[in-house]
Parts: C-alpha cells; sequence; structure tokens
C-alpha cells in the first residue's frame, strides 16, 4: 500500500451471524432498559448472540469459509483472525480456524485491535502480499462480546452482538478494482482504560490475586469514548482520501465501524458528506466489535447499495485506543 507495483485485491466476501436473536425488548425484561432508550441513543434495534458452547472461532469458521466461496477458491497462504474474543487466552485463534478450513500448514496469527481489529489485519495482510511473502490471503473479523459483558451493565449490553465477517486478498495491479490503497493506521495508548477487561492478564494475574468480578468483564466510559471515535474516525477517512488523492465529496461510500448511529451521523456532517453515503445494518446486529466493518460491506453490497466502480472508505476505531481507515474502488463480487 506505500508506492509498490503490487497490491492486495478483495476478491471474495463472506459473514456470519448466529441465529440466536436479543431484541431491546427481551433486554428490557432483564435490565433498566426500553427498546425507545436503546433505538434513540444508539439506532440499534436487536443483536445476535452465540448459544452455550459457541465461540468466536466457530463464527470465523463459517465467514472463512464463506469468502473463500465468493472468491471462488479453497486455498490462502495466510489466515488472519481480528478478535478480542478469542477461543482461549492462549493460544491465538486463527491455526485452528485455518484448520478447520482445511489450511493446515499455512501462516496463521491473530491480530487484536478491538474494534480496529479489521482495518489492522487488512493492513497487515495487504503488507504480506505487496512484499510478495503472500498470493492470498484470508483476512477475518470475529468477536462475540457477548462472553465478556457484565450482565448487569445495561449500557454496554444494550449496544454489543455477536458475529463475523472475512474477505478473501489476492495479489494484483495497483490500479484494479478492489486494490486497498491509502492505509491510516493510529492509536493513543494513554486512553487504553477507557476500553478494558481489566482482569485476566498478566498484570492482574501477577498479584496472585483472586480478581475481582467486575473486573473480568468489559468495561467502556461510553461518552469520552463517543468523542474520541468521532474525532479520530473523521480525522482518519480524511487521512486516507488525502493519501489518495480523492476530495471528501468524491467519496461514494464511508463505510464505518458501527459503533452507534449518532456517531456515523457526527462524522457525516464533520466530513460533509451526506449521511445516506454512510451504510449502516447498526439496527440489525448492533456493534460486533472486529466483525462490524465487513458486515455492514455484506449488507451494502448485497442490497446494491455499494456499486462496483465506487470510491470507498473503511474506517474502524476501538479499544487501545485504536484507529484506521483504508480506501478502494469497489470491485464486482458477491457476497457468501
Ligand atoms: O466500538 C468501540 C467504540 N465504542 C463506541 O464508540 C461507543 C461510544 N459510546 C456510546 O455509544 C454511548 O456512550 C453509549 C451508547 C455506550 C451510552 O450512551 P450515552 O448516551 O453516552 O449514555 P451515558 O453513558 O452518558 O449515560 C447517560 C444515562 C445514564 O444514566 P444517569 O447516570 O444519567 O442516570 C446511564 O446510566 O443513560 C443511562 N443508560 C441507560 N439508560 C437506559 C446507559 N445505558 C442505558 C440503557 N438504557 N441501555
Amino acid at each position: 500500500m506505500s508506492g509498490t507495483d503490487r497490491a492486495a485485491v478483495v476478491a471474495g466476501l463472506g459473514v456470519w451471524v448466529p441465529p440466536g436473536v436479543v431484541t431491546n425488548d427481551a433486554l428490557a425484561q432483564q435490565l433498566d432498559t426500553s427498546d425507545e432508550w436503546i433505538r434513540s441513543r444508539t439506532g440499534i434495534g436487536r443483536r445476535h448472540i452465540i448459544a452455550p458452547g459457541e465461540s468466536s472461532g466457530d463464527l470465523a469458521v463459517e465467514a472463512g469459509r464463506r469468502a473463500l466461496k465468493s472468491a471462488g477458491t479453497d486455498h490462502a497462504d495466510v489466515v488472519v483472525v481480528a478478535t478480542s474474543t478469542p477461543d482461549r487466552p492462549c493460544p491465538a485463534t486463527a491455526p485452528e480456524v485455518a484448520s478447520r478450513l482445511g489450511l493446515t500448514g499455512v501462516g496463521a496469527f491473530d491480530v487484536g485491535a478491538v474494534c480496529t481489529g479489521f482495518v489492522y489485519a487488512l493492513g497487515v495482510s495487504a503488507g504480506l502480499i505487496e512484499s510478495g511473502f503472500a498470493s492470498t490471503a484470508l483476512v477475518i473479523g470475529a468477536d462475540t462480546f457477548s462472553t465478556i459483558l457484565n450482565p448487569s451493565d445495561r449500557a454496554t449490553r444494550a449496544v454489543f452482538g455477536d458475529g463475523a465477517g472475512a474477505v478473501v486478498l489476492r495479489g494484483g495491479a495497483p490500479s484494479e478494482h478492489g486494490a486497498l490503497k491509502g492505509l491510516h493506521l493510529g492509536s493513543d495508548g494513554t486512553r487504553s482504560r477507557l476500553i478494558e477487561v481489566a482482569a485476566g492478564g498478566s498484570r492482574q494475574r501477577s498479584t496472585g490475586l483472586p480478581p475481582d468480578e467486575a473486573d473480568t468483564y468489559f468495561t467502556m466510559e461510553g461518552r469520552a469514548v463517543f468523542a474520541e471515535a468521532v474525532r479520530h474516525m473523521t480525522a482518519s477517512v480524511q487521512e486516507t482520501a488525502d493519501r489518495l488523492g480523492w476530495a471528501t465529496a468524491d467519496i461514494d461510500k464511508v463505510v464505518l465501524h458501527q459503533a452507534n448511529a449518532r456517531i456515523l451521523a457526527a462524522i457525516a456532517e464533520r466530513i460533509g458528506v451526506g449521511s445516506e453515503r454512510f451504510p449502516s445494518n447498526i439496527d440489525r446486529v448492533g456493534n460486533t466489535v472486529a466483525a462490524s466493518i465487513p458486515l455492514v460491506l455484506a449488507d451494502a453490497n448485497s442490497s446494491g447499495e455499494l456499486q462496483a466502480g465506487q470510491k470507498v472508505v473503511l474506517g474502524g476505531f476501538g479499544g487501545g485506543l485504536s484507529w484506521g481507515s483504508v480506501g478502494l474502488v469497489w470491485p464486482d463480487i458477491s457476497t457468501c
């Protein structure tokens, strides 16, 4: 993505959400919340949740299988899984996902950048292709935040859902439709505690003390994160557009991490591009973390909202803090 004559080109797209659905009304039966509050504050109407015993890896395998089918192949030289809810703390989820897809022996590793994970994984995978190390890559975003939410936290339980999405990248020319370009990545570790699971890692475990139960769950300082999300995704999308020489008015679709419908509206206003250029499926799936961007891409591609030849910028923001964007001219692919 940095001036070489070889590019990583999007060749396939596959997605999967578990069949279990939790509506806002169902949440309101367990918590002090309401359909009206959740819809008006977030734009979310329902979310999908895995069944007992299922995992992020299970969703990743299904999305990966579908992406390979969409690309018309059964092979990838490398499998990268973006997730912050791995099947186990150790080892990485990707090797087992690769083996379940019939790809034992290929390079396979996880990327942890929370809700920016898919953009980071695209960037790393594109680099492996551009360098000539790999001819094809399967890039999967899969998360099951339902497994790490505090059952009594109405703010996070209203927001997050489970899901997975994947793309196949292949080597090609920078001029092709689907070629990834204009990658921008950023982070701010001084604000890492705004989004965290405090316990379960080396810092807490090295104390030798059992964790407080509340620290074993995901926490997020919603208001502060909201402001950071608007600030950094706006700047990152603009940075990618600048790197590509695209005026923001020329961008046909801005496909962002689906954190909150009000965040999308605020960014549209700041960038000065109409909200109709921001595809959204947050009403149906909520915030699916690393799966969010491929899931909204798949919906927009299937509905015809996203058309081959359109200029697209993908953008993410999440824990770390981390953020990133990448551009492409949308290719002619069908979603599986
Ligand atoms: O994906 C990674 C990046 N994540 C984000 O970008 C998320 C950004 N943040 C948000 O989307 C929003 O901050 C939330 C949706 C998480 C929360 O919405 P908010 O409008 O920022 O609410 P708040 O946290 O400022 O809380 C306002 C009030 C509080 O009540 P009090 O203290 O004023 O009495 C909350 O307890 O809203 C209450 N509240 C709720 N009420 C009903 C929080 N969640 C709920 C709920 N139902 N589900």
